[in-house]
């Protein structure tokens, strides 16, 4: 049985909540023990459970021992509770961070520099979804490779309630999704081959938040990536395309897939055959 402590009881970590009490419920190996947010409201709920309460991390930290802590608070913070665990924490096995793991670029240096790569797992809550599972398995059987993709990920959030990072938090989705389906090895390097960027005063977080990008990307030697992303738009759209070849090189299939449509978590995957007669398309599966 292993204990869990869930810092950040917002959007991510009420899903989390649901996660864990559900695996609790089916498997019983997990057992969320405690749970920790500075926002009063969102523990009142468990002041008569077994699940003990905190407002602040350190006090987590300090008064229990727990297998797996999870970091769903906003990116902002993470730096500082990854410091405080290595400092407070000692009985941990794993640690569960939404992602972004921290918000600079100079921090990951710093928490590489007290972790083992092995205590860490960032979470994308995206990789769960089963169009990747079946997509995967139809590459395979076929024996496709990226060849290409493209990406339009984004959302209205101008004003949003909640503190963020910008738009850099948004784009991570579909980057680390490219990356998954093909196959990409960690340490693969890329290459910026260009782009634009736009900061503003749109949201709560300062007078220069990143609120769009638009980028072009080479990864490795061979895909080439462009995608688009934005807090502005009238409303979230969360597609990436796939351009797939087949052992030849030559591009023969794409694979459009959208999240969250027509209900969040519900996901679409279309199949097109291409390189048909007259460049037509034909939709072969949905
Ligand atoms: N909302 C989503 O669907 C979603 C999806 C994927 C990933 N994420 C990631 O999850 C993380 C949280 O996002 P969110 O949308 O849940 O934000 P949120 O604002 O809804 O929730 C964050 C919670 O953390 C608490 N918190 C912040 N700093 C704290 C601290 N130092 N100590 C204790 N509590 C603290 C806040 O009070 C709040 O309740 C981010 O890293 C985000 O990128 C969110």
């Amino acid at each position: 049985m292993l204990s869990i402590a869930l810092i950040g009881m917002g959007s991510a970590g009420s899903r989390f909540l649901r996660a864990i009490l559900y695996r609790e419920k089916i498997k019983g190996d997990v057992k969320l023990v405690a749970i920790c947010d500075r926002n009063r409201e969102r523990l009142e709920n468990f002041y008569n459970t077994n699940i003990k309460t905190y407002q602040k991390v350190n006090d987590l930290l300090i008064n229990g021992a727990y297998d797996i802590i999870v970091i769903a608070t906003n990116e902002n913070s993470h730096f500082n509770i990854l410091k405080d665990i290595k400092k407070y924490s000692t009985k941990y096995k794993r640690i569960l961070v939404e992602k972004l793991l921290v918000e600079k670029f100079n921090q990951v240096r710093d928490i590489l520099s007290i972790y083992d790569e092995n205590e860490i797992a960032v979470h994308f809550v995206e990789r769960h979804s089963l169009i990747l599972k079946y997509l995967l398995n139809w590459m395979q059987t076929n024996n496709l490779t990226v060849k290409r993709a493209s990406f339009f990920w984004g959302k209205f959030r101008l004003y949003d309630h909640r503190p963020t990072i910008g738009v850099t938090s948004e784009i991570s989705h579909p980057i680390d999704l490219i990356l998954m389906i093909s196959n990409i090895k960690p340490g693969t390097p890329f290459e910026i081959l260009g782009g634009t960027y736009v900061y503003s005063d749109f949201s709560i977080s300062g007078k220069q938040v990143l609120d769009t990008i638009n980028v072009n990307l080479k990864i490795g030697n061979e895909i080439l990536v462009n995608g688009s992303s934005s807090f502005l738009w009238e409303k979230r759209r969360r597609n990436v395309q796939f351009y797939l070849a087949n052992s030849e090189g030559i591009v023969t299939y794409m694979v459009v897939l959208i999240f969250d449509k027509p209900h969040w978590d519900m996901d679409i995957c279309r199949v097109y055959k291409v390189n048909l007669p007259y460049g037509r398309k034909r939709l072969i599966n949905t």
